[in-house]
C-alpha cells in the first residue's frame, strides 16, 4: 500500500561516453554502437512525492541551464518514465516530480535519461514495487538508447543501440580506482541526436583497441592513457556541423586539458585534466561566458 505524501530525492547523475564507437547503421533505423559510459558528479535533484492525484511536474534549474529547451512538459522523458511505470504495474498512486536541474538540456550529457532514470529507480522504491534492475533496464529502453545505462549505473559498456549494458569490469572490477577529473564545457548550442546519426557515413575504428585502451586506462587510473584512447565516431560530423562546437573544443585544448572529445552527440565537450588543481587552473584560463563545471567520474561500480 502506498502512502501519500512520502518522499523521496534522488540524485541523476550526468554521464559522458569516453568511447562512442559507430559499428553500422541496423535495418530498425538505429545504429550499433559500442561505448564506455561513465557517470560524473553534474546532477540533476528530484524530488518525488507520492500522491493519490496525477502525476505533474515542475522544474527549477541553476543558472545558465535554459529551461526553455525542455518542450512540453507530457512528451518529457521523466513524465514518460513515471506513466510507463503506473501502467506497467498498475500503480494506484501519482507522483508529484520537482527536478532541479543542473545538466545542460539537449547537450549531449544524457540529462533526459538520468532524469528518467533516476525516477524509474525512485519510484521502484517510493511505490515498493522491488522490481531487478535488469527488468528495470528494459523498461527504460523504451524511453531512450541512454536510459539502461544510466539505471545500471557506475562504468559500463554500453552496445546494441544502447539497450545491451553490462559492468564494465563485470566480475573482476578493480579494488581501487581513483577516477577521472574532466572540465565540461558546453556552448549553449543544441544538437540533434537523430540528425547527427543520420549524417553518419561510416568511417574509421581502430577495432577492439578502442575498447581495451580505454577500459585498461581505467582500470589503473591512467589519465595520460586514458586522453589518448578518447574516442567519439559523431564528433567529426557535430565538429563540422557546428562551428561553435569545434571552437569549445578548441578552447579546452588551449586551456590546457589532456585529451578533449565530444560527448555522445554533443553539443557539451570534454577534457581530462590531470587532478583537481589542474582541472581548477583550466577552469580559469577559460572565458567566464563559456558555460563550464569541473566533475569528477563517479565509482566505476
Ligand atoms: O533512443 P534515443 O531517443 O535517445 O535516440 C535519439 C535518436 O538518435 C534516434 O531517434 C535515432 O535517430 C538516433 N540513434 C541512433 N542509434 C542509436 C541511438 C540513437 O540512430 N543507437
Amino acid at each position: 500500500m502506498v502512502s501519500a505524501g512520502s518522499v523521496i530525492t534522488i540524485e541523476a547523475f550526468a554521464k559522458i561516453n569516453l568511447t562512442l564507437e559507430i559499428l553500422g547503421k541496423r535495418l530498425d533505423g538505429y545504429h550499433e554502437l559500442r561505448s564506455i559510459v561513465m557517470p560524473v558528479s553534474l546532477t540533476d535533484t528530484i524530488t518525488l512525492t507520492s500522491t493519490y492525484a496525477q502525476t505533474a511536474m515542475t522544474l527549477t534549474a541553476n543558472p545558465g541551464v535554459n529551461l526553455s529547451h525542455i518542450g512540453p512538459i507530457d512528451k518529457n522523458l521523466a513524465v514518460r518514465a513515471a506513466r510507463i511505470i503506473q501502467e506497467r504495474y498498475h500503480v494506484n498512486a501519482g507522483a508529484r516530480i520537482h527536478i532541479h536541474k543542473r545538466i545542460p538540456i539537449g547537450g549531449g550529457l544524457g540529462g533526459g535519461s538520468a532524469d528518467a532514470a533516476g525516477i524509474i529507480l525512485g519510484l521502484n522504491t517510493l511505490w515498493q514495487l522491488n522490481r531487478p534492475c535488469d527488468e528495470l533496464m528494459v523498461l527504460g529502453a523504451e524511453l531512450g538508447s541512454d536510459v539502461p545505462a544510466l539505471v545500471h549505473g557506475g562504468a559500463v559498456l554500453m552496445e546494441g543501440r544502447g539497450e545491451r549494458v553490462c559492468g564494465l569490469f563485470g566480475d573482476t572490477p578493480p579494488t581501487e580506482c581513483a577516477g577521472f577529473w574532466l572540465v565540461i564545457a558546453n556552448p549553449g548550442i543544441m544538437c540533434s541526436t537523430a540528425d547527427v546519426f543520420k549524417k553518419w557515413r561510416g568511417g574509421l575504428t581502430a577495432g577492439p583497441s578502442i575498447l581495451h585502451n580505454m577500459s585498461s586506462s581505467i582500470r589503473t587510473s591512467d589519465v595520460s592513457a586514458a586522453a589518448e584512447a578518447l574516442h567519439n565516431g559523431l564528433q567529426p560530423i557535430v565538429y563540422a556541423e557546428y562551428h561553435g562546437v569545434a571552437q569549445t573544443a578548441a578552447h579546452l585544448r588551449e586551456a590546457g586539458c589532456l585529451g578533449v572529445l565530444l560527448s555522445g552527440s554533443g553539443a557539451s565537450v570534454f577534457g581530462l585534466v590531470r587532478d583537481e588543481a589542474h582541472g581548477q587552473e583550466v577552469s580559469r584560463k577559460l572565458d567566464s561566458g563559456l558555460w563550464h563545471v569541473l566533475v569528477h567520474t563517479c565509482p566505476v561500480v
